[in-house]
């Protein structure tokens, strides 16, 4: 990645600063993450939204990437939407000073209490996934007097080439419902007849870490045509349409690159091809991308421990930090690229897994690894493009504190999230 550099002592140098010092200074494991990176990939894609899809489309960031409250701030002040999908990441936004009035409200089982407590709120717009959640949303904003905007998550039939745990989009998805059975045109003509709800269009959302080509226009197009029918049916004019996260990034060399202005021309340049076939107005698009606003502005670092060789079997890397702080690899087998951050100008000629301090032998970071044979306790790994989904699914397994989350900003570093303490884990504890 761009903000990734080997200075003169063979340090890794992470958005302009030397890693080696950060770990010095802040202790290990530790996330770093690079706000200026954060803050220019959210003006990429609200430059793109502007300029291929006009004003009143935007861009929102799917909190659920990585959600604390500095980053909500930052969200704010880039003015850029949100996609919250629990009590809790509305909580952490509200702490912030974040305005709901840009937020998306998703999950496919929202409790009578999130919806209440959302409401509350004044959350801009529920994103509904069925019958049942649009009952309790009418009861809610009947009981307040008010109309509550909402989307209707549909699922278009795509299946977007990507791992199956982070596959969404598919006809028997658990999340939505399914254009192709009918149920979305069933659930649309139930929502049209609240009276407390004021439809604002449709979302669907096919997967995360996508490459695959023409995945979004495919999906664009299957939702225009689904708009164009409710209009022809209903007389209903889809205000917005919400075309989910999802865009890929570059864990490691064999990964594409990523063109965000140049991904949106093409989706844009679809939408309006099918806008004009269908003879329906452009409505205002969304999207919700997480990981590729905020994975590569992410580096985690760890200080090696235990160095094993088993001689004619494989070789072992122990970190001081390991599934808690980073379970992709566990979950969903994730690549990543790993670095020596201490000693960038040696060859790397020692094969190895970098694993953590779990109690499992499944607390892998990384296998087939290349580091440079001279690998000892007290040297620092870095692993790079952690700043999706590692700090917002950490847990304290093993009772292990999480790790820090230092911004990087302007040659400047400060804590955003402190590191837990022992009193911490035992804070709930009767
Ligand atoms: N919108 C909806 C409705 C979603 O479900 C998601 C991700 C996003 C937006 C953001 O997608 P992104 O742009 O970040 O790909 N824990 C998994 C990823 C789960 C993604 C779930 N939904 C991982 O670590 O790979």
């Amino acid at each position: 990645a761009k903000n990734i550099s080997i200075g003169e002592n063979g340090h890794v140098y992470f958005a302009g600063q030397d890693t080696i010092v950060l770990a010095q200074e802040y202790g290990t494991p530790l996330y770093l993450l690079d706000e200026e990176m954060i803050r220019s990939n959210c003006r990429v894609y609200k430059n793109a939204f502007k300029k291929h899809f006009g004003e009143g489309s935007c861009p929102l960031y799917a909190s659920k990437a990585n959600a604390f409250k500095r980053i909500f701030e930052i969200m704010s002040e880039e003015e850029m939407g949100i996609d919250v999908v629990s009590s809790g990441e509305i909580y952490t936004a509200l702490q912030a000073g974040y305005d709901l009035k840009k937020a998306y409200f998703h999950s496919n089982n929202k409790t009578d209490k999130d919806i209440s407590y959302a409401m509350d709120n004044n959350i801009g717009y529920f994103v509904a996934d069925n019958i049942e959640e649009i009952k309790a949303i009418e009861r809610e904003a009947e009981q307040r007097g008010i109309k509550q905007k909402l989307l209707l998550r549909l699922t278009p039939g795509i299946d977007p080439h990507t791992y199956e745990a982070v596959s969404t989009g598919k006809v028997d998805s658990k999340f939505g419902s399914a254009i192709e059975t009918g149920q979305a045109d069933e659930i649309t003509r139930y929502t049209l007849n609240q009276s407390h709800i004021e439809l604002a269009g449709f979302h669907c959302h096919v997967g995360s870490q996508v490459f695959a080509e023409d995945v979004f226009e495919r999906a664009a197009v299957i939702m225009l045509k689904f708009s164009a029918e409710m209009k022809r049916k209903y007389g209903y004019i889809t205000q917005q349409l919400d075309l989910g996260g999802g865009y890929g990034v570059r864990y490691v060399d064999s990964d594409p690159f990523m063109d965000v202005d140049k991904k949106v021309s093409e989706v844009a340049a679809a939408i309006t091809d099918s806008c004009n076939s269908l003879g329906i107005e452009m409505p205002e698009i969304h999207m919700e991308p997480g990981r590729s606003i905020v994975g590569a502005a992410g580096m985690t670092l760890y200080t090696v421990g235990t160095v094993k060789t088993i001689p004619g079997y494989k070789n072992y890397v122990s970190i001081d930090g390991g599934m808690p702080d980073n379970p992709r690899y566990a979950l969903y087998k994730s690549s990543y690229t790993c670095l020596l951050a201490n000693k960038m100008q040696e060859d790397c000629d020692f094969k190895c897994s970098i694993v953590g301090r779990c109690c499992e032998s499944g607390d892998i970071i990384q296998e087939n690894v290349m580091l440079p044979q001279s690998v000892t306790r007290g040297d620092l790994v870095a692993v790079c493009t952690t700043g999706a989904y590692n700090y917002s699914m950490a847990s304290n397994y093993n009772r292990i504190p999480r790790p820090p989350i230092v911004m990087l900003c302007d040659g400047r570093s400060y804590v955003a999230v402190r590191r837990e303490s022992m009193e911490d884990l035992c804070r709930n504890d009767l």
